[in-house]
């Protein structure tokens, strides 16, 4: 098997058999090597094809190769691959995402959702003047020291002012950072509410994924979601909404759209960019207006807004905003998830479906709805576990990331109807072997 074998060399120099750690499959105990995307579908170096449920962690949202992202990319190779400087392409971006997305006032570009996150937490401390972001149990807001805490840790105690303690999600981090980060359970609006007694003077932020994927897909209570709004408005607290993953998913105006709940900030990546790297920092042009060249507080790169990434975004957001695309793909989610929903109706296997737009998670042994990290960590792993492998080896692929909580899969603009029938005949296969 190729796969095997790359796997041996792999490792020769990289860690694990790849270039970033996300990349090992846990259940596979190694990557898969891949040698080829086209659409919906990838290919891996031993020839076996495969549906692709992972979509890049929800980067690759038009799906492999899309004939207008490698055309933008052919037409940036041709401008001469242009680096660290600016073109007007990138404003025909920084339009597009101000059309699409309201609190885009003001945009700044970055490489990844870990550098936005940074850059947005930055912005909201110099805007603010305070020292500490409030986070919720059980969001994943990028590797960085700033807000990488609580995210796949154990559930902790909710003390008497609301919070649980800061526990980092990576070796490496001083205790110190953590010092800066007060951490409450999501759509819990007393532990919220008392948190903010407690530590609201020194907040300078409150980050939130509006529509957690990273725990699968757990939605904010609108009502909390607007109670937080709220307080932060009323305490001069800069609100992120982190829409990494959530940001474009189910229409072009992300999930601030969705619940009608503008943020002060926003961090968007993944399908803003169809599968190239690129992310941005968007928000209101009062809390924006910190930043250089004209403000005290800096977020720069030299490859931030590299020309590839900005004409493949342009074209991923031209995409998206073609009439009927959003019916089409929020369509095929329907189809997908209500499949799912029979498909373990059908087989008597206890668990539920949670989806919006193009992303979803799979929840074992519950059938009431999930709505916090707490439920989440207490859904049936070993029976997951046996999910994916039944799914992995009958060509649909899904990616694990030996969480405690069921992550997120999801489907590109790429797909289907007949992939997404396949991918249900699939998932009943692997729930009757259950
Ligand atoms: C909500 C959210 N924020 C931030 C990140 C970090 O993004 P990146 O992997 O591009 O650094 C992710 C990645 O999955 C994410 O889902």
């Amino acid at each position: 098997m190729k796969g095997e074998q790359l796997y041996v060399s792999a490792q020769k120099h990289y860690v694990g058999g790849g270039g970033a750690g996300g990349r090992y499959h846990p259940l596979l105990r190694r990557p898969l090597y891949l040698a080829r995307g086209k659409g919906s579908r990838f290919w891996d170096v031993d020839g076996k094809e495969y549906i692709d449920f992972f979509t890049g962690s929800g980067a690759n949202f038009l799906g492999h190769d899309h004939p207008a992202v490698a055309a933008a990319i052919r037409k940036a190779l041709e401008i001469g691959v242009i680096c660290n400087g600016e073109t007007e392409f990138h404003s025909q971006l920084a339009d597009l995402i101000a059309d699409a997305v309201p609190c885009a006032e003001k945009i700044r570009l970055a490489n990844s959702g870990t550098e936005a996150t940074l850059g947005a937490i930055r912005i909201a401390r110099g805007f603010a003047k305070k020292p500490k972001v409030l986070k919720f149990e059980g969001h994943f807001h990028g590797m960085h020291e700033l807000i990488w805490y609580n995210c796949a840790t154990a559930p902790g105690a909710v003390r008497s002012d609301g919070t649980i303690a800061p526990l980092p999600d990576t070796d490496g981090m001083p205790a110190v950072f953590g010092d800066l980060v007060v951490v409450v359970p999501f759509n819990d609006p007393d532990a919220f509410t008392r948190a903010v007694a407690a530590h609201g003077q020194d907040l300078a932020a409150v980050i939130v994924e509006p529509i957690s994927y990273n725990q699968g897909c757990i939605p904010a209570d609108p009502e909390f979601l607007r109670l937080v709004r709220d307080t932060c408005t009323r305490l001069g607290i800069v609100l992120i909404f982190d829409e990494v993953l959530s940001g474009f998913r189910m229409g072009r105006g992300g999930a601030q759209e969705y619940f009608g709940i503008t943020p002060d900030l926003c961090t968007l990546a993944k399908a803003l960019g169809g599968g190239v790297p690129i992310a941005a920092v968007c928000g209101k042009d009062e809390v924006m207006s910190v930043l250089n060249p004209t403000g005290p507080t800096v977020m720069s790169g030299t490859y931030t807004g590299h020309l590839t990434a900005v004409m493949g975004a342009i074209a991923c957001q031209t995409e998206i905003a073609k009439p009927g695309f959003y019916e089409r793909l929020n369509g095929l989610a329907d189809r997908l998830y209500r499949g799912i929903g029979e498909a373990l109706k059908a087989t008597g296997v206890p668990g539920r479906v949670q989806g919006i737009g193009a992303r979803f998670g799979i929840y074992f042994g519950v059938t009431d709805p999930v709505t916090n990290y707490r439920e989440a960590v207490q859904t049936d792993r070993e029976m997951e576990v046996k999910f994916i492998l039944g799914c992995v080896r009958r060509g649909l692929y899904l990616h694990d990331y030996a969480h405690r909580a069921p992550m997120h899969h999801g489907f590109s603009a790429q797909h289907t109807e007949r992939d997404i029938d396949e991918a249900v005949n699939i998932v009943e296969d692997a729930l009757r072997e259950l």
